[in-house]
């Protein structure tokens, strides 16, 4: 079917308005963050509600038609970008915070909605919507979920997944599934939610969901550590752990990415010349009890050659803006590849420091930064030669499986990890994941060749 074919059919099933067309719009939705990945899409549709993605769906099940859905397009493993002659979802228009239930502690939110302004709205009330990928002020809820996103407050707080209490997710022939609802427990069947959280639009469209809110901590410091090594930084966040304190969140940069920040925002940097940096967040109610764990941080921080402690707002939202623009940073240097490898936390000291020495075996320059805390380390280069780039992310991956890793921790797998996903899956794995792809979408229509090699996919795994 071609590009006016498709407008036609999908005028019979959806507003005029909801479909874009127009070659000039329709390159944006062409690719998400991730370097080097676009393709033009055949058609956008941009629907207001879960029906009109329903009525989509079952036509385009029909017709077999691949599907993608998009939320903010700030993924960073090419989960977004659209299959061959694909139709893209975008959820933009469905940015409604239908409710926020105080009594309950729930937002009830459309799929479109900005994760940074669910969190702004829950905070007018009070509460507090933890999970805060470096991208809020443009991802999406319905992106979050798809990918399972993280962020700097996983540390204490846990990923998406953590915070989902209902989703409604609109099946590949158009069914439409209302999982969960506001209890704070459900014993009631097979645990579908978690299905779809991280299944990066390959077996259903999230179109609503209901979150789980806290009590928003009423106080909260920041302390940014300056190490001279990554040995010293890595020590000092694993005697962190171990005492018990479990901050907030426990960030690293190092150097280059901290002086990359400066340039990139035209702003200065407490300690720009630090090897490295520990960015420590501590929060809750109680200010005394606060500032003795604040304390207690930096008593623990052994070779740390400094100590900034950021009270004020002002102070520490700066200090976060520049950790959240580290990736837009250095992506303004030159190509870059980037890795979100996840390690537990027990490992730390015996994969962080060594990445290192895996660059130097093939020569390669690597820039870390990323969650520490959580064993999440965002791995990066800047136009690495490809042949031994490649090398060098086989032996990385290799070192993060014999640790217990695992080659995403908060990004997902989309295009540009799929064919490495039996570095750290058994077989059975991949293969019990096929078989509920098989079951949910048996045209493999919904996000083909992404996640995983699929035999009824639509692109047959090219890209
Ligand atoms: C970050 C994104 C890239 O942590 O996950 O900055
Ligand atoms: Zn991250």
């Amino acid at each position: 079917m071609d590009r006016d074919q498709l407008v036609g059919e999908l005028e019979r099933v959806i507003p005029k308005e909801a479909i874009v067309s127009d070659p000039d719009l329709l390159e944006k939705y062409g690719h998400d963050e991730t370097p080097d990945l676009y393709r033009e899409p055949l058609l956008v549709v941009r629907p207001k509600t879960t029906g009109e993605i329903s009525s989509i769906m079952a036509f385009a099940n029909r017709e077999g038609i691949p599907v993608v859905p998009r939320g903010g397009g700030t993924g960073l493993a090419g989960g977004a970008v659209p299959p061959e002659g694909s139709i893209v979802i975008s959820t933009e228009r469905m940015d409604r915070i239908m409710e926020i239930d105080p009594v309950n502690m729930v937002a009830v939110v459309q799929a479109g909605v900005i994760t940074g302004k669910l969190a702004e709205a829950v905070e007018k009330e009070g509460l507090f919507y933890p999970p805060d990928p470096a991208s809020l002020d443009a991802c999406t809820i319905g992106g979050n979920i798809a990918t399972g996103a993280g962020g700097a407050n996983t540390l204490r707080f846990g990923t998406t997944k953590d915070y989902l209490l209902g989703l409604t997710t609109v099946l590949a022939d158009g069914r439409v599934l209302r999982l969960g609802g506001k209890n704070v427990k459900d014993a009631t069947g097979y645990k579908l939610i978690p299905l779809f959280c991280g299944s990066e639009g390959t077996l259903g469209i999230i179109t609503e969901a209901i979150l789980r809110l806290l009590p928003l901590p009423r106080k909260r410091i920041d302390l940014l550590l300056p190490f001279p090594d990554l040995h010293l930084a890595v020590g000092c966040a694993v005697s962190i752990l171990r005492a018990d304190i479990v901050p907030t969140a426990l960030e690293m940069m190092e150097e280059r990415a901290i002086s990359y920040v400066e340039t990139y925002l035209k702003k200065k940097f407490p300690f720009p010349k630090a090897p490295v940096l520990l960015l420590i967040r501590v929060d809750g109610d109680d200010e005394k009890a606060l500032m003795e764990k604040a304390e207690r941080i930096s008593d623990l921080a052994e070779g740390a050659i400094d100590c900034f402690v950021a009270q004020s707002p002002s102070e520490q939202r700066r200090v976060w803006e520049a950790r959240r623009a580290i990736s837009d940073a250095l992506k303004s240097k030159g190509k870059l590849y980037h890795e979100d490898i996840v390690v537990p936390r027990g490992r730390i000291p015996d994969f962080v420091p060594s990445i290192h020495e895996l660059g130097q075996n093939y020569n390669l320059e690597v820039i870390l930064y990323g969650h520490l805390g959580d064993g999440n380390i965002h791995i990066n280069l800047i136009e690495p030669d490809p042949e031994r780039l490649s090398l060098f992310r086989c032996d990385l991956y290799r070192r993060a499986k014999e640790l217990g890793g695992r080659i995403s921790g908060e990004h997902g797998i989309g295009l540009i990890k799929r064919d490495y996903l039996n570095y750290c899956l058994d077989p059975e794995v991949i293969e019990t994941m096929r078989v509920i792809k098989e079951a949910l979408d048996p045209k493999g229509i919904l996000n083909p060749g992404k996640v995983l090699f699929f035999d009824q996919d639509k692109t047959n795994g090219r890209f």
